[in-house]
């Protein structure tokens, strides 16, 4: 399957914002899977950042530290036969970098202006030979304002932490009251804060997940970039 971009080349660029547990890593690693693309996690890149601030035992708060900190890792997205792989320093913490510890800090770290400065560089740089589907908060404001096709992914908050806590299953010690509340501040964080937030594109299309299968959203994109390039040719 492949969408016919109007300057002749069958690759596009995909971008996918929206709030935590809109469900976007799992529709943007889909669409990439059918389209034959690279799907490219930006949050992921973020969360790595904040796993090494955590080991390294720098404070948050010290916008410094945390830039020269951020500076110093060697931050690696791989995809491994459609599954995607994150390495810090050459080590594996694709499962690490979605620990609570690390939910709770991230949003703090992905405000500091240097970290997002230094990481919006690298996510440019993996867009550049097209097809490629990415996933975050301000891909379609910053990271790629060129997309050929702009998705802004929600879903309320109350089905999000349902989701987050079906995900989570019984071994987290959390509550879904405990979830809303955390996703919640996230999206606060992630919607207030100076540099880049989370605002959808003017040119994005809103996609409402609250009620639709993850296949259901997938189509949907598919639909209307199929759509977006037919009329624009
Ligand atoms: O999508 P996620 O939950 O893995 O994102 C983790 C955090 O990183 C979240 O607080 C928002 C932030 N983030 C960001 O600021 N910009 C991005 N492009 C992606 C994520």
């Amino acid at each position: 399957m492949s969408i016919q971009h109007r300057d002749g080349s069958d690759r596009i660029n995909i971008a996918i914002d929206g709030p935590a547990g809109a469900g976007k890593s799992t529709v943007a690693r889909t669409v990439a899977e059918r389209l034959g693309y690279i799907y490219i996690d930006t949050g992921a890149m973020y969360r790595a950042v904040t796993l090494g601030i955590c080991r390294n035992g720098i404070d948050v708060n010290s916008h410094a530290d945390v830039a020269a900190a951020a500076a110093s890792f060697d931050i690696v997205i791989r995809n491994d036969e459609g599954k995607q792989e994150v390495l810090l320093d050459g080590e594996q913490v694709t499962e690490e970098i979605r620990s609570r510890e690390v939910n709770l800090l991230v949003s703090q770290v992905a405000a500091n202006p240097a970290v997002r400065e230094l990481l919006v560089d690298k996510q440019r740089r993996l867009a550049l030979d097209k097809g490629v589907v990415m996933d975050g908060r301000d891909i379609g404001t910053k990271v790629l304002p060129e997309a050929d096709l702009k998705i802004f992914l929600t879903a309320s908050v109350e089905i999000r932490a349902e989701r987050r806590f079906l995900e989570a299953g019984t071994t987290q010690q959390i509550t879904l009251e405990q979830l809303r509340q955390e996703i919640a501040a996230r999206d606060k964080m992630d919607q207030e804060r100076a540099v880049s937030p989370l605002t959808r594109a003017s040119d994005a299309l809103v996609v409402d997940s609250s009620h639709l299968s993850i296949e259901q959203v997938v189509e949907h994109i598919i639909d209307l970039g199929r759509t977006k390039l037919a009329g624009a040719k």
